[in-house]
């Protein structure tokens, strides 16, 4: 699918990832984005900084349906269509099974990161497949494409990753089913496993962990750029016979278990 002048949903737009998606899509493919974040001060700059022309800012909370679907609704309102989701919000949480003296972790915890990493994704790919299904075919086949952002831990999780890795996991586990059945509508769904980009999520870790995983890094030795993530985006939305598939963008390095 040609990027320029389509309208790209990005979840998680106002920040790491997320918005240097949102600047890609806009400043080098010439495409509109609505980003969808918790974060309203972040996500009103990100919007105002890409210009109100090519970029819209809705708060909204992936985990909740209600917010999700006011989010659509204002995109609809506001650009008139949905061609491309990129599925980026998510809880990094970190906490082992058994915590201090061994006490069980609290059930809540895990369903924290579920409700947003899974729940949040499933969410929102199928209330923007509804309106990706409106749309004039391109090239009279596709109507629409899915990138669910996964993650290498969904792979080698670490030691304290069982909830997100297991969140992960199961958005690589949800990429054939959508693209089976979304192909029937012209939308293709695919996934990509990140390895280590360095963005707020990973610079609020623990400076030990954080040199600890720098150390890991393969083949370029280094954390991700962002802008390699935000190019692999545009690969797949540009490449129409790439579905159902989960790329590692890792540079091959692979974590050990702490
Ligand atoms: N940074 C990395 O090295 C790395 C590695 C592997 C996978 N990932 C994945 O890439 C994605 C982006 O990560 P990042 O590092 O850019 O994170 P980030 O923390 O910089 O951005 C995540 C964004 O998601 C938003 N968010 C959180 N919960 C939300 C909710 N319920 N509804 C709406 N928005 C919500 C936050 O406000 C934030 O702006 C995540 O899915 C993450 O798991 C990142």
């Amino acid at each position: 699918m040609r990027i320029e002048n389509k309208v790209i949903v990005i979840t998680g737009g106002a920040s790491g990832l997320g918005l240097a998606t949102a600047q890609f899509m806009v400043n080098e493919k010439g495409a509109r984005v609505a980003i969808f974040d918790l974060n309203v001060e972040a996500g009103v700059k990100a919007a105002s900084d890409l210009g109100a022309e090519h970029a819209m800012f809705v708060q909204t909370d992936v985990s909740q349906e209600e917010s999700v679907q006011k989010s659509v609704d204002a995109v609809m309102a506001r650009f008139g269509a949905i061609h491309v989701c990129i599925n980026g919000a998510a809880l990094a949480t970190g906490f082992k099974v058994l915590g201090k003296e061994g006490k069980a972790a609290p059930l809540s915890r895990f369903a924290q990161a579920t409700a947003v990493n899974i729940n949040g994704v499933f969410n929102v790919m199928a209330k923007c497949a509804e309106q990706m299904a409106k749309n004039e075919p391109e090239a009279g086949e596709e109507r629409g494409v899915v990138i669910n952002v996964s993650s290498g831990a969904a792979y080698e999780g670490q030691i304290g990753q069982c909830a997100y890795s297991a969140s992960k996991a199961a958005i690589i586990g949800m990429n054939m089913p959508a693209a089976r059945e979304l192909g029937a509508i012209g939308v293709r769904v695919n996934a990509i496993a990140p390895g280590l980009f360095l963005t707020s999520m990973v610079a609020a870790l623990d400076n030990k962990v954080l040199a600890s995983l720098k150390e890991q890094m393969q083949a370029p030795m280094r954390l991700g750029d962002v802008r390699e993530f935000a190019h692999c985006c545009a690969f797949i939305v540009e490449n129409a016979y790439i579905n159902g598939e989960t790329i590692r963008l890792d540079g091959a390095a692979r974590l050990r278990a702490k």
